[in-house]
């Protein structure tokens, strides 16, 4: 098992806030590890970490497993922008194994490993979405190893998933049935916080208008059982809420209607924050 572990050739794509630690604690479980990302620094803060990185796909060797963590965006329409995940998916077809295994943990919409298999592996290898949770704030209990979401495009590859990350890297696996559900819970999960955030806004909007302490009627409301008001701070800030939810919006734009409006009370409360009168 152990030479087994030790024969891994993994690649990491995508060096950023949930890449390079994704790297360093598969390293550190004792397989090769190769970064890769199309930004310098990025390479160049996990050369300093010990990774073996490079900026230049030929660098990097064909390997046994492929681990996607680039950044996925939104367009100038406010549409899912999932270029950087078909891009790395393209150079992977080129040089990848039909035993390879691909991770895709990057946030995606629906759709997207489906169309990654398809069109841009061509149905080779094997391939599963095991979506990141990670939060900066608190590495050691919610960063690489949580409890994580998996799906495969198909058995063979839930099953060589399932090898991969719950018997050689050790994270507790929470396995669905099918890789879309994968692909939706994440962005649910998101969308959900978001909403929750917003609730906060709109009632802390409200007690201003009733000349009432938001922090006070909380904290009253907060002590029956299944109530848990959260914080209104200074809008739904970060990177993935304000993008995940979007993601969601866009699935369905006519049945998102909760989360449609908690887009329009954040707007709303922003502008009230930067106003003054809040
Ligand atoms: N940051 C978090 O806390 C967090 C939590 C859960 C999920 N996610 C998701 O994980 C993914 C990565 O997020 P992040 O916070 O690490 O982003 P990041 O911006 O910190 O890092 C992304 C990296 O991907 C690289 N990249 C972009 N396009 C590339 C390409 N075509 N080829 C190679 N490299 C490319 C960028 O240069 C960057 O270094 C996103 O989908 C995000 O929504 C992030």
């Amino acid at each position: 098992m152990l030479h087994e572990i030790h024969n891994l050739d993994v690649c990491v794509l995508g060096l950023g806030a949930v890449g390079l630690p994704t790297a360093l604690y598969i390293k550190d479980k004792g397989l090769n590890v190769y970064g890769y990302d199309i930004s310098e620094k990025a390479v160049k803060r996990a050369s300093s970490r010990g990774l073996r990185a490079s900026v230049r796909w030929d660098d990097i060797p064909a390997c046994d497993v492929y681990v996607i963590c680039v950044s996925t965006l939104l367009k100038d329409d406010g549409s899912p922008d999932m270029d950087p995940v078909f891009d790395v998916c393209e150079k992977i077809s080129e040089k990848m194994k039909r035993s390879s295994l691909v991770s895709i943990e990057s946030t995606i919409v629906p759709g997207t490993c489906r169309k990654v298999y398809n069109e841009i592996l061509n149905r080779k290898g094997f391939l599963v979405h095991v979506p990141h949770r990670y939060w900066e704030g608190d590495p050691v209990n919610y960063g690489v190893r949580q409890t994580r979401v998996i799906g495969g495009i198909n058995d063979a590859s839930l099953e060589k998933g399932v090898h991969f990350y719950g018997r050689v890297l050790d994270i507790p696996l929470h396995m669905v049935s099918e890789i879309e559900v994968a692909e939706l819970c994440k962005i649910a999960e998101n969308a959900y916080r978001y909403v929750q955030i917003a609730f906060a806004e709109e009632l802390k909007m409200i007690c201003k208008a009733l000349k009432l302490d938001f922090e006070e009627v909380r904290e009253a409301c907060n002590t029956k059982w299944n109530i848990e008001i959260l914080e209104a701070r200074k809008g739904i800030g970060g990177h993935c809420l304000p993008k995940d939810v979007r993601y969601f919006i866009h699935l369905k734009p006519d049945l998102a209607i909760i989360s449609r409006a908690a887009t329009k009370v954040d707007e709303i409360y922003r502008k009230r924050i930067v106003k003054g009168s809040l």
